[in-house]
């Protein structure tokens, strides 16, 4: 008795070790599969992109997910969050620093400097679509493995028309996806020389209040703030702390600091604007988090929060950031997953593609190898099918036919297969007709689109 019992506890013992060696995986934290059903979406993002594109005459570029890193740390700037604590570095075995984009901005100009893109009738119009990486928290709307579509407008002059442009071709494409309601915040942060002196006074308004108040042992601005002051006095702007957020209603503001060039070229991104009738709302702490910008920087939102839907602005001096010559330049990039989001909130969906299916079922062997040549006699004629060839049953066939909604099922059986005939079965209302194998590409047709 005694002698069972501790071989149930060995035998239990064995089980649980073995149990703790099973290995499971999952996805790495704050990334995600996309799956069929997430796919719809997606699907649709592309399509929406590429038709815009096409509309706004934007070429695709497709760049490496792997750049050097000092691209990103010259393009987008060491001071930024996403250089300084975002990006997935690896060493390759040839001792080269390599990041997983986390952005394509970048990526775009030190493609268009190392094509000579500057040869090509100017400006050159680019876009993007695909994953891009940033080690930040996960949280609602924040992924590690983001996707973006970009759109890019490089060289040329630059006129406040394309800055324009480039925000009405991410309004459309967002309006593409169903999304209504549309915020626009938008502001200029101006040139070097005008934003320079601008910093200057910022720092001083932050140094004199915060050292006052320092002297009452009271904080002013959080514990970031009090770094970016000296690093990046730009970002005391957008940082979200309530008391940051307070202290800087009466900070100097940046639209009464930039010189009468940036205030005419920002003007004139305004009027165009009214010209389309884009409605826009000024925001004068709106900075952008990425070092390259210069001039009009904006972003794009929608109602109920969950962030940023799209960013973007000029960015004027990148081109010479990375070692080309001076290359004007203005780009926008919405996030997909975020945009995504929001649609499956409010409940917008896109027509799934299911609907045109014809499900092929069989009964036996020898219907079994004529269903998967019809299968193929379909794909020449352009139908799209669905089959559960592995299931002998045809009513467990059939149940797979309902789950995927396809609105025909195409039996065959072996009288069928011996009369060369084939019953097509309307799912909905289960009557069901015999026609001839050679007639059913057409019958198809007739009953799918009416053709
Ligand atoms: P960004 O503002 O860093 O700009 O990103 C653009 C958009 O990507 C954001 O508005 C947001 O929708 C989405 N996004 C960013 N980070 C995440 C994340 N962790 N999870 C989900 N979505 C995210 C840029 O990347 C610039 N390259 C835009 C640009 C193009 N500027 C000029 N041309």
């Amino acid at each position: 008795m005694t002698g069972i019992e501790i071989n149930n506890k060995e035998e239990k013992k064995t089980e649980k070790s073995s149990v703790k060696k099973k290995i499971s995986f999952q996805t790495p934290k704050g990334m995600r599969d996309l799956l069929p059903e997430e796919y719809v979406f997606w699907d649709k993002a592309l399509s929406a992109a590429s038709d815009i594109a096409d509309f706004y005459d934007f070429g695709r570029i497709e760049t490496p997910v792997l750049e050097h890193s000092a691209l990103f740390s010259h393009g987008v700037g060491m001071g930024t969050d996403i250089v300084e604590k975002e990006m997935y570095i690896l060493k390759t075995k040839g001792g080269d620093s390599l990041a997983l984009r986390p952005e394509s901005t970048a990526p775009v100009m030190r493609s268009f400097i190392e094509h000579g893109m500057s040869h090509l009738p100017q400006p050159v119009k680019l876009w993007y679509f695909g994953p891009h990486f940033r080690h930040e928290n996960p949280q609602a709307g924040r992924y590690r493995q983001l996707y973006q579509v970009g759109f890019e407008i490089i060289g040329g002059e630059p006129d406040p028309i394309f800055d324009a442009e480039i925000i009405i071709t991410a309004v459309r494409f967002v309006e593409k996806m169903k999304i209504k309601k549309i915020l626009l915040e938008i502001n200029s942060i101006g040139c070097r020389q005008c934003r320079n002196a601008y910093k200057k006074k910022l720092q001083d308004f932050y140094r004199k209040t915060t050292a006052s108040a320092s002297k009452r042992k009271n904080r002013l601005v959080c514990k970031d703030c009090e770094r970016r002051l000296e690093l990046n006095p730009l970002r005391l702007l957008d940082c979200k702390d309530t008391n940051c957020a307070e202290l800087r209603e009466s900070a100097p503001s940046i639209l009464d600091s930039i010189c009468s060039p940036c205030r005419e070229h920002f003007k004139e991104v305004l009027e165009f604007l009214d010209i389309v009738k884009i409605p826009y709302a000024l925001n004068p702490y709106l900075v952008r988090g990425l070092d390259y910008y210069n001039r009009t920087v904006f972003e794009i939102f929608t109602e109920g929060g969950g962030g940023a839907l799209g960013g973007g602005g000029r960015y004027d001096y990148l081109a010479e950031m990375i070692g080309g010559k001076n290359t004007p330049a203005v780009g926008v990039a919405l996030g997909i997953d975020r945009i995504v989001n929001f649609l499956k909130e409010k409940e917008i969906n896109y027509e799934p593609k299911r609907k045109e299916r014809v499900f092929i079922a069989h009964v036996g062997d020898a219907a079994k190898r004529k269903a998967f040549a019809l299968i193929e006699e379909l794909y020449k004629n352009g139908i799209k099918t669905s089959s559960a060839l592995g299931k002998d049953s045809l009513q467990a066939q059939l149940k797979v036919a309902d789950r995927l909604n396809c609105p025909i099922a195409l039996i065959l059986g072996q009288k069928e297969v011996y009369e060369e005939t084939i019953i097509i079965r309307d799912m909905k209302t289960g009557t069901q007709e015999n026609v001839p194998t050679g007639k059913v590409a057409e019958e198809i047709k007739r009953k799918l689109y009416g053709k």
